[in-house]
This record gives C-alpha cells, sequence and structure tokens, in this order.
C-alpha cells in the first residue's frame, strides 16, 4: 500500500483508517494493520473528499483593477470592465492566472473546478486557454469548461458562431446569459438555442440565469420547461437565479413544483451575490441571493461557488470554499445545525452531482484518492473557523501541505 492515513474522522463521526494505493482508495477500515511507505496519523482530524468549486471565472480571475476599478460595484460596470480588459488577453496572461488560481483553490482542498471562459471575443484566447489549462492540470486538479457567452448569444452577429467554434473546441459545457440579452425575446431564444447545442454536441449546460433584482427576469422557468421537455435534467445547471429573491410569493410557489418536476441543479455564488445585488436598492436593500434553503428542502441540488476571485465584478475571494459556505449559513440563515452541515455537502458532495462527477467522487473503497485533511473534527466547527486544510491527496498522492497558524500568548 502507498499510504495510511490513521484515525479519521469522517463526516458521520466514524473514525477509522483509510488506505491509498496505486492512485485509489483500497481501504476503509477501523484498524488497518498492513503497512504502508507513507503512513499519517491524522488524529481524529476531519476528512473529506475536496471541495468542488461549482462556479468560477479563472479567465477573468486575479485581474482586479486592471485597467480600472469596479467603483459602482455593479454586474454591469463589471462587464464593461472587463469588455475593456479582454481586449489585452493573451494565451499566455489567462494560463499564468489561471493555473496561479488553481494552485490558490487547491491548496486549500479545491480539487474540481468548473469555470466559465468568455466565449464573446473573436479569437476565443479565454476559451483555448482554459482548454489548454484543463489538459495541462488534468494530473493534479479537474477542471471543466463552460463557453460563456459573457455579451450574449446575441449581442453581437459573430457570437453564436464562436459559440459552436468553443463547443467543437472541446468546451464541457454550454453556458449562457438570457436576462442580459437585448431583448427578452433573444433571451428566451437563447435558451432554447443553448439546449439545441447541447444535445448537438452532447455537452452539459450551464446558464448564467437570471443574475438580476428585476423581479420579471423570468427565465429559469424556461430552462426548466426545457429541461423537462429535452429529457436533460440533472445535466442542466441555473446559475445564480438571484431574481429568484425578489419573485412574489404565489409565482415562486408556482415555478418551485415546476423545478422540481425538471430536476435541475443550482448553484449560488453568495459572496459575489451579496455584493452585486441590491446596488439599486436604498431600503430595505434586498440580499440577492436565490431561495437557497427553500430550493434545498425541496430536495433539489445546490451547489456553490465563488464566481469571482479578484476580478471585475468582485475585487476580494480567496479561493477557499469554506468561506464560501459560510457566507451562505448567513445570507441564506442556514444556521441550523443540519442546515450548516447541509452548506457543507454544498462545496462537496453537491457540486460533484452538479459537475456530473459521482461515480468518481466520494470517500469510497475504488473511487480516486482524492481527499482532504482539515484541522477540526465536524463540518459545522471546519465552516465556523475556517478551518486550515492541512493535507490534499490527489490521485493518491500527497500534493500539498499546510500548518495551522499557532497562536503564543506571552
Ligand atoms: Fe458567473
Amino acid at each position: 500500500m502507498d499510504t495510511i492515513l490513521r484515525s479519521c474522522r469522517l463526516l458521520n463521526g466514524e473514525v477509522i483508517d483509510i488506505g491509498l494505493d496505486n492512485g485509489l482508495i483500497t481501504a476503509m477500515e477501523p484498524h488497518l494493520g498492513a503497512e504502508a511507505a507513507q503512513d499519517i496519523v491524522v488524529g481524529g482530524k476531519l476528512v473529506s473528499p475536496p471541495f468542488v468549486e461549482s462556479h468560477v471565472h479563472l479567465d477573468s480571475a486575479l485581474t482586479a483593477g486592471q485597467p480600472r476599478w469596479n467603483q459602482s460595484g455593479t454586474l454591469f460596470e463589471g462587464i464593461e470592465i472587463w469588455r475593456d480588459r479582454k481586449q489585452s488577453l493573451s494565451l499566455t496572461d489567462v494560463k499564468e492566472r489561471a493555473i496561479a488560481t488553481l494552485k490558490l483553490q487547491a491548496e486549500q482542498g479545491t480539487l474540481y473546478v468548473r469555470s466559465h471562459a468568455d466565449v464573446s471575443e473573436t479569437n476565443l484566447v479565454a476559451l483555448t486557454a482554459l482548454l489548454e489549462v484543463r489538459d495541462a492540470v488534468k494530473d493534479w486538479i479537474t477542471v471543466q469548461v463552460v463557453a460563456f457567452p459573457q455579451d450574449g448569444l446575441y449581442g453581437s452577429p459573430g457570437n453564436l458562431e464562436l459559440m459552436n467554434e468553443a463547443l467543437k473546441l472541446g468546451a464541457d459545457a454550454v453556458g449562457g446569459i438570457p436576462h442580459y440579452e437585448m431583448t427578452r425575446e433573444d433571451g428566451v431564444q437563447s435558451v432554447h438555442r443553448i439546449f439545441e447545442l447541447a444535445q448537438h454536441y452532447d455537452r452539459l449546460i450551464d446558464i448564467h440565469c437570471d443574475e438580476i433584482d428585476d423581479d420579471q427576469s423570468r427565465y429559469l422557468e424556461v430552462v426548466a420547461a426545457c429541461a423537462v421537455r429535452s429529457g436533460l435534467g440533472s445535466r442542466v445547471t441555473a446559475s445564480h437565479t438571484t431574481a429568484f429573491a425578489s419573485y412574489n410569493n404565489a409565482y415562486a410557489f408556482k415555478l418551485m413544483s415546476l423545478l422540481a418536476r425538471s430536476q435541475i441543479n443550482f448553484i449560488a455564488n453568495p459572496l459575489i451575490n451579496i455584493t452585486l445585488q441590491g446596488r439599486t436598492d436604498t431600503y430595505p436593500k434586498r440580499r440577492g441571493v436565490t431561495r437557497v434553503k427553500e430550493l434545498w428542502q425541496q430536495g433539489l441540488n445546490v451547489s456553490l461557488g465563488h464566481d469571482c476571485i479578484q476580478d471585475p465584478w468582485y475585487n476580494l475571494g480567496t479561493g477557499n470554499m469554506l468561506d464560501v459556505a459560510a457566507m451562505a449559513v448567513h445570507v441564506c440563515q442556514m444556521t441550523g445545525q443540519e442546515e450548516i452541515a447541509a452548506c457543507y455537502d454544498m462545496i462537496t458532495a453537491n457540486g460533484a452531482k452538479t459537475l456530473a462527477l459521482e461515480d468518481a467522487y466520494g470517500l469510497e473503497v475504488g473511487k480516486p484518492a482524492n481527499l482532504i485533511v482539515l484541522d477540526t473534527d465536524s463540518p459545522y466547527e471546519a465552516i465556523r473557523r475556517r478551518a486550515t486544510v492541512t493535507h490534499v491527496f490527489s490521485r493518491g498522492k500527497l500534493l500539498v501541505q499546510t500548518e495551522p497558524a499557532v497562536v503564543r500568548w506571552e
């Protein structure tokens, strides 16, 4: 056996030894008698499947302040700044920032990342760079790339062709932004076209859907109806859906039954949603985060993402998924013990489901040996204290170690 991790506390509280061999989890037992080349005493600390970042934009990450800072803090100023910044994108620029961001994420326990790549610029530089990064890092982190038409599928005459090209080049999922199209009709048409493309190229779908405070932005119902009619169901994800927080309750109630029928996935990005949304409100000021608790109570699959790490839309962000979960706990008022545990699921197993990774994800014998050790003993404490991820194992090998901070009182 290559490695034995002794006294690992699982998410359910059970304490066992875990054996890793040849890139796989090969044993999970109360006490492993075997010997291994690498023997690590975990000492009852929490051992978890890695975090899953289900929504981030690696192409714009680490560009905050370039060429200028977003002073209004709005989504729309962010899109304008990005339109300028992306004029100077190069393969090297995107790849260097993407890899730096992936390292930041991996060292904090994230080994699965779904990134959007802007495909509304003529040379497809961002997409090409992220596809190259996806291949370059595959031995230590799994990256999915969504072809995302930031300026709208119908925003410029060539955008639809660029989307087709992106899918031919190998993007994993078709993206969209119906609420940003020029008209409501364009928005509806874009959703239908996204489903046609996904079926034609056999790809997943992840749409930036209703990322606005407008209570009349209702593309989520179109996405859900298309998911029902196409049978694509869990291959479909609606990201953000912040307008859902502003819908009247009668409509939200009706919508919820369609969503349950559709079985689509949801991604909330609480750090950026709480920051970007509600900017046109005075008081009371809306939180602008989708109905995470209610979707979870309905049994729908909800995961969480950063969306942005130091870019034109959000100049903060650390790449630590525990920050994301902690914000969800607060903003979505999920402070009950079961609810906090659910928020931990949203940065782990639920994200894996969104990314359609279930068969390869989780702590089970026979699955790939991807796991993390945290300096704590429960998901609740992990989120409360933003516990340090002390060990990251990827493909059976120890990828990163971090020493927890030491406090000395004099
Ligand atoms: Fe996004």
